[in-house]
């Protein structure tokens, strides 16, 4: 067993903390043999994560996924920006088709299936499932290169990530923005409706009480990873305003599109673009391009929060 799962039993939190459809939690981490065989400083501490308890059924296949050498693997933590990087990775993959659909946001997610434990009997929220994604059966059948996204910290991820060496791209944002983005798109999610107010969601965050938590262990465990060649950090925070982020990605991932062309695509994959030819579902996803916009937090957090989230590290 290389993950080690300790499941949550404080039932004060389990009542604050009913996010994304699941009702029981774990703290996931990994052994320490598995940690001794990580390309990590020694000295590195992971830290456990707050998952759904579906996660620990699951662990033993993520763990052990066969991964391919050209995958491209876009991580994340939610809200962090992922569908618009993934939607570009994916059009550059496809020789920038722009016909082509955006792809939905659970479209290419990895380990989905962790998360809506409580939907299984629910033939609207299947058909939902099997219409917008794939899970990680599919992508043993997809043709190369595939384009994988997840939210699991690094040492979650399959342990052939280290070995094989896929390209990683994670996307970075800050988190006051991930932090009212995820509030305001699981209040009015069909399933979740996430009762409670801000505040209550932001102490969940500060807490490390919102699935894939604390947020810093996350985007930490990926910063160690930032000499490794087949790893590219980017930041939403970059992305808006320049095109130097489409280029970076270009360059990382070896196509040679033309600086006219990544014009091309960073319009096609603008906020504006996305939001109006979206073919989400939106009572799953209510609000989901909602602002778009980095330092958006400034017109709803208090300034306690702001000083709060600037002060929190794990
Ligand atoms: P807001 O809720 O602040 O508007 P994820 O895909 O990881 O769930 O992230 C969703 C966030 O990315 C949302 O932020 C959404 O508006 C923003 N987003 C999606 N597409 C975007 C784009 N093309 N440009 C800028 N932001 C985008």
């Amino acid at each position: 067993m290389s993950v080690v799962c300790s499941e949550i039993t404080d039932s004060v939190l389990l009542e604050k903390v009913a996010l994304y459809g699941a009702k029981r939690f774990v703290y996931a981490n990994i052994d320490a043999k598995t940690r001794a065989e990580l390309p990590f400083p020694s000295d590195y501490e992971f830290l456990p994560c707050f998952l759904p308890k579906k996660y620990e059924k699951l662990s033993n296949r993520i763990q052990n996924f066969k991964v391919r050498p050209n995958d491209i693997w876009v991580v994340s933590f939610p809200k962090a920006g992922t569908t618009w990087i993934y939607n570009i990775v994916h059009q550059m993959r496809n020789n920038l088709d722009f016909s082509a659909n955006f792809v939905p946001t659970l479209y290419g997610y990895f380990e989905r299936a962790i998360l809506f434990e409580n939907q299984n009997n629910d033939d609207d929220f299947e058909c939902f499932i099997n219409e917008v994604h794939k899970d990680m059966d599919n992508f043993d059948e997809d043709i190369s290169p595939r384009v994988i996204k997840s939210h699991l910290p690094a040492h979650l991820l399959p342990q052939e990530v280290w070995t094989v060496k896929p390209k990683i791209i994670y996307v970075h944002r800050n988190a006051k923005d991930v932090s009212i983005s995820m509030y305001h798109m699981f209040r009015n999610h069909k399933y979740i409706r996430l009762g409670g107010s801000i505040e209550e969601h932001f102490e969940n965050f500060l807490n490390g009480h919102v699935t894939y938590s604390s947020y810093h262990a996350h985007v930490n465990s990926f910063l160690q990873l930032q000499q490794m060649e087949n790893f590219l950090l980017i930041k939403y925070e970059d992305m808006a305003d320049s095109i130097d982020g489409i280029k970076k990605i270009n360059d990382f991932l070896d196509y040679s599109y033309s600086d006219n062309q990544l014009i091309q695509l960073a319009e096609h994959c603008s906020f504006d673009n996305m939001r109006k030819k979206q073919r989400f579902n939106t009572s799953f996803f209510p609000n989901f391009f909602r602002k778009g916009k980095a330092g958006g937090y400034q017109d709803e957090m208090s300034p306690e929060y702001i000083e709060r989230f600037d002060q929190w590290k794990v």
